[in-house]
């Protein structure tokens, strides 16, 4: 069975997937997208991702959005179509196609959905632990969305390819630290779990609150407030999470080793504790 892909409501194989060229997202990166979890057939965490995404697009007035439960629909038709049992499902809506290119003009939404079987990080990263690099948050403050409007994060991803990193971490000028390109930061420090405050530079993302949820119901104190630069060069445990990644230990910045150079017992719990709750072998 090919992967399949829904244009709007056609569903189509994802090899014959179109868009018209003057749509505004391929024009301007005028566009919203989300990667969602699929484990045994099921997209984790829907309703959150979707949520996310329509709140998003109503911040920045697209006309004519599709209902969640719409979305939510396409969602499982477009899994089962394509018989996906391990991988993700990416959802990406733009403002649509314009009759006039050069104004921001109401035109319906362009949903895509389609699937792709990756399954996640190598084993031995997880195992192992990634090395990150920071880069300057030269992001345009739309931290708070998930758009396409991508070449800030790709220089970014381009510099933690050339320092032989897994991620790069976005650094301001004041030292504070925020995130990854596609992942939530957080560090550990004498037993607690502190993670920057989501908002204009920080993603809200899924995967984010529900480890902190795990984290406080393992009796862990959790914290959401600014973190400096050295704090994280001398937290005794660094993670990122994502929706596929799910937790990452990360065990160097910049070249500096973190805590004893391995994975901690804190990480480890959570990526456990997320993977039992969430994504069961059995059930
Ligand atoms: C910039 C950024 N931060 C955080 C995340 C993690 O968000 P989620 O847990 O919702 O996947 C992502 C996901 O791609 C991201 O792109």
């Amino acid at each position: 069975m090919p992967f399949m892909a829904y244009v709007n409501d056609v569903l189509v194989p994802l090899s014959e997937a179109r868009v018209p060229v003057l749509d505004r997202g391929f024009l301007f990166g005028d566009s919203l997208f989300e990667v969602m979890k699929v484990h045994r057939g099921r997209a984790i965490h829907a309703p959150e991702h979707v949520a996310r995404l329509l709140d998003a697009a109503g911040q920045m007035r697209f006309n004519d959005l599709p209902g969640a439960d719409v979305l939510q629909a396409r969602i499982e038709r477009v899994i089962r179509a394509s018989e996906l049992v391990t991988g993700y499902v990416y959802l990406q809506l733009t403002r649509g196609a314009a009759p006039q290119r050069s104004r921001v003009s109401s035109t319906r939404p362009t949903v895509v959905i389609f699937v792709d079987d990756s399954p996640g990080p190598d084993p031995a990263l997880v195992e192992n632990g990634a090395s990150v690099v920071t880069v300057p948050d030269d992001r345009a403050l739309f931290g708070q969305f998930k758009t396409t409007s991508a070449m800030p994060r790709i220089a970014s991803e381009l510099t933690a390819m050339d320092n032989e990193c897994y991620e790069a971490i976005y650094k301001h000028k004041d030292g504070r630290v925020f995130e990854a390109t596609a992942a939530n930061l957080f560090i550990v420090k004498c037993g607690r779990i502190l993670t920057p405050v989501a908002g204009r530079h920080v993603l809200a993302g899924v995967t984010r609150d529900k480890v902190m949820a795990l984290a406080r119901g393992m009796g862990i104190e959790v914290k959401e407030r600014h973190i400096i630069y050295d704090e994280l060069l001398e937290a005794d445990e660094v993670f990122l999470t994502g929706s596929v990644k799910i937790v990452v230990g990360v065990v160097s910045v910049d070249g500096h080793r973190i805590g004893d150079g391995h994975v901690g017992p804190v990480t480890r719990s959570l990526r456990d504790a997320y993977i039992g709750q969430f994504l069961p072998e059995q059930g």
